[in-house]
């Protein structure tokens, strides 16, 4: 029983992706960018140049790299940076693909630099130079690869080697998701799970999950839960404000890390400026999990600024966090 309840899970989890463009919802500029390029590349039967996907945690780099295999009508096969520790590993997966294969690396700025020089001759020429034997009887070998699609996925551009970057021939950003876009993305969900929804129970979820669809379909899930324990089994705009108290999501979608990190600067620095590493080790939060996912939707929200001494919580977070600034003086 709990086998199959964890298969349904799962099975579920799956089909919440969308494996076609066309059921993409939202990205919109990156949706018709990827449409011309994967048409173009299969009008002259040629594999799809490689592609950089970059953006904050949660908005579909994942799925748009499935996406562009079932498009182009090819096996992808995934790994990650910090997965592949050495050439060999890299060497290894290289060989196995097949023509006209998608390799998806995801979170490619944690590749070790030593095989990210592999894979410079991989993407430019399809081939792999690997060293054989040791010292004096060392030689290099080259191996002719298939051609193949690179798609890479990361949450920090600005760490990616200017080599590595140059050899995309397509780079696309992912941006935060509009409240219409995450409204229609958490009515798929609520069909595809088959749960009764509210439209004004969709659109305040839509509202409070930061513009990314990861975190609307957590939420979605976890409202579920309570409409079925708590309710009648439908989501209703009631059930959904009392799940959301109960998860500590506030009015904007501001979770407990996001008011932890602006506290933070407001009550323990003064408002800022701080440095990112004194502000996490002061919350007991990790510098880069602040990074990549709390602060892109902060400072686009102007909730923070960062500045060259460091970064300040502006009047709206005073405001969010319902902080009168004359009492702090
Ligand atoms: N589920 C998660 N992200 C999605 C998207 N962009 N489109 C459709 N369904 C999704």
């Amino acid at each position: 029983m709990d086998v199959l309840r964890d298969f349904k899970e799962e099975e579920f989890e799956k089909s919440l992706r969308p494996k076609f463009l066309k059921e993409y919802i939202g990205q919109t500029s990156v949706k018709e960018m990827m449409d011309i390029y994967i048409k173009a590349a299969r009008m002259r039967n040629e594999s799809l140049d490689h592609v950089l996907l970059y953006g904050p945690p949660g908005l579909g780099k994942t799925t748009l790299a499935t996406i562009i295999a079932n498009e182009m009508g090819v096996n992808i096969k995934t790994t990650s940076g910090p997965t592949i520790e050495r050439s060999g590993d890299l060497a290894a997966i290289l060989s196995s693909l097949e023509p006209g294969d998608v390799l998806f690396i995801d979170e490619i700025h944690r590749l070790p630099k030593v095989v990210e020089e592999i894979l410079y001759p991989a993407m430019e020429d399809f081939s792999l130079d690997i060293v054989v034997g040791k010292d004096s009887t060392a030689r290099s070998i080259r191996i002719d690869l298939p051609p193949f699609t690179l798609v890479a996925a990361t949450t920090r551009f600005g760490d990616l080697t200017a080599p590595l970057r140059d050899r995309f021939g397509v780079v696309e950003k992912l941006e935060y998701y509009k409240e219409d876009d995450l409204n229609e993305i958490i009515l798929r969900t609520a069909s595809i799970f088959d749960v009764k929804t509210d439209m004004d129970a969709a659109s305040d979820l839509a509202r409070r999950s930061r513009g990314t669809p990861r975190i609307a379909n957590r939420l979605f899930k976890r409202i579920r839960d309570f409409a079925m324990v708590k309710g009648n089994g439908s989501v209703d705009l009631d059930i959904t404000k009392h799940a959301l108290e109960k998860l500590k999501i506030d009015e904007s979608g501001l979770d407990r890390t996001d008011k932890d990190y602006l506290l933070g600067i407001i009550e323990r620095f003064n408002g800022g400026p701080v440095g990112i590493e004194a502000l996490a080790a002061s919350i007991g939060e990790e510098t880069t999990t602040l990074e990549e996912a709390y602060e892109p939707f902060l400072l686009q929200e102007g909730y923070v600024k960062r500045t060259q001494r460091g970064r300040i919580a502006t009047e709206k977070a005073y405001k969010a966090l319902e902080i009168d600034r004359g009492t702090l003086l």
